[in-house]
């Protein structure tokens, strides 16, 4: 590629789109989504986002059209068994967001109650590839019927007995009178990659937004608790702290037996832990959010 802006393709819409979006402008980069355009200038560092179908997302950056891109394991999985040879993109970073479910499910009054009654019906799926691998390595002799969208309704227009189909909150599934009656894949957002070399520029500037990516979702995680506890109490209070190193003790002015304990936790802090926490003595106790984050 001539130029040496990093390109990474996204999502142009959708729910993806918007958790991808959030997390490049928590990464630090300025830039504005105008409907219709297809690509989107970053204002302050050398990146340019392709914003795409999620389906072409492998295809180019398989083909150098992008340099890296941010789209859904299942699509990514989906476009690897369809494509006539092995695409060159594979996951560089599993970035936690989207998660989602590709399940086959069925009306709740029909013949297909599980895997075992798929012989010899049909399955509506805009995933034949991976349907297809599911149904293969069962052994399963069904027949695919492949739609664009709007998989859902294809039991009630009888075209199929069951779908298979992304299930997230489950809300569609439950809308169109169906039931998940099996999970094929699990699915999250990837960052991906291809195993070209990327220029130097180009590369270094791929680390930094990797690293910076590695921050926000560990600072999403991470929480910063503050508390007044009796000295005596401090060895138990820690070992409460979930994924803490060892924590921060201030004394506290005019108390001998008091101190003030501070400390990050990797995970999150559930009323139930500080429900124990008081319970050991713990009180003024604070959990805040963590903004930023560098190790
Ligand atoms: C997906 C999927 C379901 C729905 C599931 O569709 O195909 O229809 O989301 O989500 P839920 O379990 O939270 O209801 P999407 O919105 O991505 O649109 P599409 O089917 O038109 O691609
Ligand atoms: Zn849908």
């Amino acid at each position: 590629m001539v130029t040496d802006r990093l390109r990474i393709a996204l999502q142009k819409k959708g729910r993806l789109a918007d958790d991808s979006f959030a997390l490049l402008k928590s990464c630090g980069l300025r830039f504005a989504i105008r409907g219709g355009g297809l690509l989107a200038r970053v204002k302050n560092m050398p990146i340019d986002l392709l914003l795409v179908r999620d389906d072409d997302i492998p295809n180019f950056v398989a083909n150098d059209a992008a340099d890296i891109g941010i789209v859904g394991e299942n699509v990514l999985v989906e476009e690897q068994l369809v494509a006539k040879t092995k695409l060159d993109a594979d996951i560089a970073m599993r970035l936690g967001f989207s998660r989602c479910k590709l399940s086959l499910a069925a009306p709740d009054i029909g013949m297909v109650k599980s895997a075992k009654d798929l012989d010899g019906t049909k399955i509506a799926t805009t995933y034949p590839g991976v349907t297809a691998k599911y149904l293969s390595v069962r052994g399963i002799d069904a027949k695919l019927v492949e739609m664009k969208g709007a998989v859902e309704l294809a039991p009630s227009i009888g075209i199929a007995q069951s779908i298979c189909d992304l299930v997230s909150s489950g809300a569609t599934l439950e809308a169109n009178g169906l039931t998940a009656f099996e999970t094929i894949l699990e699915s999250e957002a990837v960052l991906i990659r291809s195993a070209r070399d990327l220029s130097p520029a180009k590369a270094d500037l791929l680390a930094k937004l990797m690293n910076r990516i590695d921050g926000v979702i560990k600072s999403s995680e991470t929480k910063y608790i503050m508390l007044n506890a009796p000295k005596s109490q401090v060895a138990a209070i820690t070992a409460l702290l979930p994924g803490s190193d060892a924590p921060t003790i201030i004394p506290l002015a005019g108390s001998d037996d008091l101190v003030a304990l501070q400390a990050v936790c990797t995970e999150n802090i559930f009323w139930e832990t500080l429900e124990d926490l008081k319970a050991l003595g713990a009180r003024a106790i604070l959990v805040l959010p963590i903004e930023k984050m560098m190790s």
